[in-house]
């Protein structure tokens, strides 16, 4: 896979980014566990790494308001409008490696190969690496590409986390200013397009025998935090006919979201992915319980209506079981469809690579989500093995990731943008 130029040995795009996906992973809250986790040390080392990979691959780099990495390459003169490329590098907890460093990487590893070869573009080429698009710490998510697009929403600073340290006060931990995020934000006339190249997270290429894939659409989500709050007391002496047990009333709710999602057939899915019970010992009536709530489906409306439907159960659950009920929708985002003539230039890029061009959705979500306020947003998928994510296990070989890179190599190298 290597190749030789003028004796020095080389490596492919597939092996640098392969090691380079190693090198991120190595910095995780616990060594066992990978997680990076918005605005923690974690964050700030990993900021450190890819801005010097940035720099390295003859980019200007900074970190920018909300804590993105933003590199530029600049083109065949200063100043020109961007192709902006990007993905997230913050993590789930107990995370796999590759679900966002794999586009920042092989964007970083795309410029430094032109880089390399002294060539520009008629246009900039911006690489983003966007802090928080997990919403693992705060209840809201997307923050760095909301940020980056104008769309971020002060009044989440004020939300928690599980210590109960506000954003507000972690972003000033951090060394970053809570009221100055909107010096992060952009405009469209300095954007030519947003392209995301990702994992896939789910099966469809490996079934399909394709290491890369046009995304089509990313879909919409929608997620809301619930609390029950019912009666604690001793598990000895209350009756069970007397009892108010905030996470039996859960323990329901999720029954019922979980069987609303397996009996649509339409494609509904929905997940109760956290549940907090309090005061939690064994021998108390657990008195107040919170949990998420993330539901997703191929449409709009069926998700809207599902949502709808879902909370209708909740509630009613809730009062039959005398238990009050705190909902909210902490996210919501409607269905993001890839521009037809991004979705031509990826595909003529596929097929130069000699590859069969396969269209396939997104059910997981993305940055792109927050990109389309200011840019047309394109995605490539690369396969992952057994549509593995969110997992330790998720996994991509080195040629796939080659594969991905030679095609997002290519898109940028001929590219035009849309009239
Ligand atoms: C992000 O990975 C999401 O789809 O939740
Ligand atoms: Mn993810
Ligand atoms: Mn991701």
């Amino acid at each position: 896979m290597s190749v030789e130029t003028a004796g020095l040995q080389q490596f492919s795009l597939g092996e640098q980014i392969v090691g380079r996906i190693d090198a991120l992973a190595a910095i995780s809250e616990t060594p066992e566990h990978l997680a990076r986790i918005f605005l923690t040390p974690e964050h700030r080392a990993a900021a450190d790494l890819i801005l010097s990979w940035m720099r390295e691959a003859g980019m200007r780099a900074h970190l920018d308001a909300i804590g993105n990495v933003c590199g530029r390459y600049e083109g065949d003169r200063p100043g020109l409008p961007c192709l902006m490329l990007g993905s997230h590098y913050d993590t789930v907890r107990d995370a796999g490696k590759w679900d966002g460093p794999l586009g920042v990487i092989t964007a970083i590893a795309c410029v430094a190969e032109l880089n390399r070869r002294g060539k520009r573009l008629p246009f900039a080429i911006e690489i983003t690496g966007f802090a928080d698009e997990e919403g693992v710490r705060f209840a809201s998510t997307l923050l760095g590409s909301r940020a980056i697009a104008g769309t971020f929403d002060e009044s989440v600073l004020a939300g928690r986390d599980r210590d109960g340290v506000s954003m507000r006060e972690a972003l000033q931990r951090f060394g970053l200013d809570p009221d100055h995020i909107g010096a992060a934000a952009r405009v469209r006339r300095e954007l030519l397009a947003y392209l995301e190249l990702h994992i896939e997270q789910g099966p469809v290429l490996e079934d399909q025998d394709i290491p890369v894939g046009v995304v089509t659409a990313i879909a919409g989500a929608t997620r809301l935090a619930a609390q029950l709050t019912g009666m604690a007391g001793h598990a000895g002496t209350v009756p069970m006919g007397l009892r108010h047990d905030a996470l039996a009333g859960a323990a329901e709710c999720i029954s019922a979201i979980e069987y609303f999602c397996r009996t649509d057939g339409n494609g509904l899915v929905g997940t109760v992915g956290y549940v907090r019970a309090a005061p939690g010992a064994t021998n108390v009536i657990p008195g107040q319980v919170s949990f998420t709530i993330d539901i997703r489906a191929p449409t709009d409306m069926h998700r809207n209506r599902s949502v709808a439907d879902i909370v209708r159960q909740i509630e009613a659950i809730a009062k039959r079981r005398g238990l009050a009920l705190q909902l909210d929708v902490t996210h919501e985002n409607r269905t993001v469809p890839c521009a037809p003539w991004l979705k031509s230039q990826i595909a003529n890029a596929i097929a130069a690579e000699g590859f069969a061009v396969f269209e396939l959705p997104s059910g997981a979500g993305h940055d792109g989500m927050a990109m389309i306020d200011i840019a047309d947003v394109g995605m490539i998928f690369v396969r992952c093995r057994g549509g593995v994510s969110h997992h330790p296990d998720e996994h991509v070989e080195l040629a796939d990731a080659d594969a991905g890179a030679r095609v997002l190599l290519r898109v940028i190298e001929n590219f035009r943008a849309a009239n």
